[in-house]
């Protein structure tokens, strides 16, 4: 009786978050560039599988349209669409000047980044959390003058594939939760996106590659086994888009602007094509209508809209930044200017749609149920979730907990109650207080009782044995 009233006193101060036993989670954020949802199932993954097991999978998850690196990555720091957080592509670009900075460059570009949305790092600095970043895209901007307070970008010519700095980059950032007691941290890695690219989603690099991300996988648990964290560390593993294999020519007609009747760039002032299967038009004053009536019908896999006429569910259309005209190409397509100048055998950027464009989901620790497989969700959930498990109040986002919150262990799942609002802290501590009371009239009249009927057998009136006492204070 006793015993049963302190476990569920422990669990109710568990819920409201007792400090006595009860320490703030942390959450890992980590990606994998262009791990499709299906990477595991032609490769022996035994450490992606064992996460798996300890933790939650989803079948896949949904990332933002335009299916990129940048965009997508913003997503999951801020938990909006593209169209609303504003860093619509890899590339910056001025249509004015006509000039365009490549992916590493635009990293650079704080105007880019710092469109009117916090990532999560700064989010969590005010509210008094400590958050770091590695490699993720966003991480050289500053947001609104604040930075991650720990933070590393990669250099120019960097080796995205090299195990041995993915190790190192490992334990870096548990020496950060665990010695600069950080709260949060985004870790990025650059493949098997560029292996994907060069080889394609099919091949025989592609699949070894995987080994090497389920092989880092098992050293970073390992890690954080190491560095103690894995009562408090939440590691979320995901990724910002799949991977198609391209057509080749001979095999399909190609798509290249520049031959399609009545198209010519003379009409336009702008373009932004020769990027994978998308592509953004921005035509002279005046050529609206001839641009779009040339490029629409004129190849049976090519898709023109006219920015307001985008369909509502890609969410790629309510920002200044994306131009009057937008081109995209069904899988296996790419969208060409003049000539064909891409040469991938992998490429990205589809409709979200595509299976092909959807990545995988991983979740493991404390917050998280075990050997869970959940349905799909679109990647705007995670921050909302990520922000729970923190407990901190997100920002306004596109995302939704009811998406993800079967995923989290019950106590995990109400704690959001009394981190996020008051009046809750008031009622559960009311709620505890009553509860407290009925254990202690329930105890009392127990020993009460207990002590009659010692009594009557021994007729004596002894004092509770000392172990219950102890478990008595110990509430
Ligand atoms: C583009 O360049 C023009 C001319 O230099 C400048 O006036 C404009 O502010 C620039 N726009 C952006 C978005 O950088
Ligand atoms: C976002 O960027 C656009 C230019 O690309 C600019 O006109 C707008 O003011 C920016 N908004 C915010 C909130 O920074
Ligand atoms: C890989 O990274 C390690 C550790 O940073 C470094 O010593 C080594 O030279 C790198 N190897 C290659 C091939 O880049
Ligand atoms: C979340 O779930 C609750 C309860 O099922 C429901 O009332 C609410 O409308 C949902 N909200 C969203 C945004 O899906
Ligand atoms: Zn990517």
């Amino acid at each position: 009786m006793l015993w049963t009233a302190g476990l569920c006193l422990l669990w109710a101060s568990s819920i409201l978050g007792a400090p006595a036993n009860k320490q703030r989670q942390k959450v890992l954020l980590i990606s994998f560039d262009g791990f499709r949802w299906d990477y595991d199932r032609d490769v022996d993954t035994p450490n992606l599988d064992k996460m798996a097991k300890d933790g939650v999978k989803a079948l896949y998850v949904t990332p933002p349209y335009l299916t990129v690196t940048s965009p997508s990555h913003f997503t999951l720091l801020t938990g909006r669409y593209i169209e609303n957080h504003g860093v619509i592509h890899n590339m910056w670009f001025n249509t004015t000047t006509t000039e365009k900075k490549p992916y590493y460059q635009t990293q650079f570009v704080n105007e880019w980044w710092d469109n009117g949305t916090l990532p999560i790092w700064i989010t969590a600095q005010r509210q008094g959390l400590k958050a770091g970043s590695l490699h993720f895209p966003g991480t050289a901007s500053s947001y609104q003058g604040q930075v991650a307070m720990v933070r590393e970008v990669e250099p120019l010519l960097y080796n995205y594939k090299n195990e041995t700095a993915w190790r190192e980059n490992a334990d870096k950032v548990m020496g950060w939760f665990r010695d600069e007691g950080l709260d949060f941290v985004s870790l990025y890695f650059g493949e098997p996106d560029g292996t994907g690219h060069r080889h394609g989603p099919d091949s025989p690099q592609r699949r070894e590659m995987v080994k090497q991300v389920d092989r880092t996988v098992g050293y970073i648990r390992h890690s954080a086994e190491q560095h103690g964290l894995t009562d408090r560390l939440n590691i979320i593993i995901t990724s910002d888009h799949g991977m198609s294999t391209v057509y080749r020519k001979g095999l399909v007609e190609e798509i290249t602007l520049f031959k399609i009747p009545g198209f010519s760039f003379s009409d336009v002032s702008f373009h932004l094509v020769d990027y994978g299967p998308s592509g953004m038009l921005l035509p002279k004053p005046g050529k609206l209508e001839k641009v779009y009536n040339a490029l629409k019908g004129g190849h049976p896999h090519l898709h023109v809209y006219k920015k307001e006429e985008m369909p509502e569910c890609l969410h790629f259309s309510k920002n200044d930044r994306i131009l009057p005209i937008i081109l995209w190409a069904d899988a296996g397509y790419l969208i060409n200017g003049y000539f064909p100048v891409q040469f991938n055998k992998g490429e990205h950027g589809f409709n979200n749609q595509e299976m092909d464009m959807k990545a995988f989901f991983r979740a493991v620790g404390p917050s998280f149920h075990k050997n869970l497989e959940v349905g799909p969700f679109e990647t705007v959930n995670i921050y909302p979730l990520m922000c729970h498990i923190l407990g901190i109040q997100p920002e306004v986002n596109d995302g939704h907990l009811n998406a993800t919150r079967r995923m989290l262990v019950t106590s995990a799942a109400t704690q959001a109650a009394d981190v996020n609002s008051l009046p809750n802290v008031f009622t559960g501590l009311a709620a505890v207080a009553g509860f407290l009371v009925v254990v202690f009239i329930v105890m009392t009249s127990h020993k009460v009782l207990k002590n009659k009927r010692q009594r009557k057998r021994s007729g004596s009136s002894e004092p509770l044995p000392e172990k219950e006492m102890s478990k008595q204070t110990s509430l």
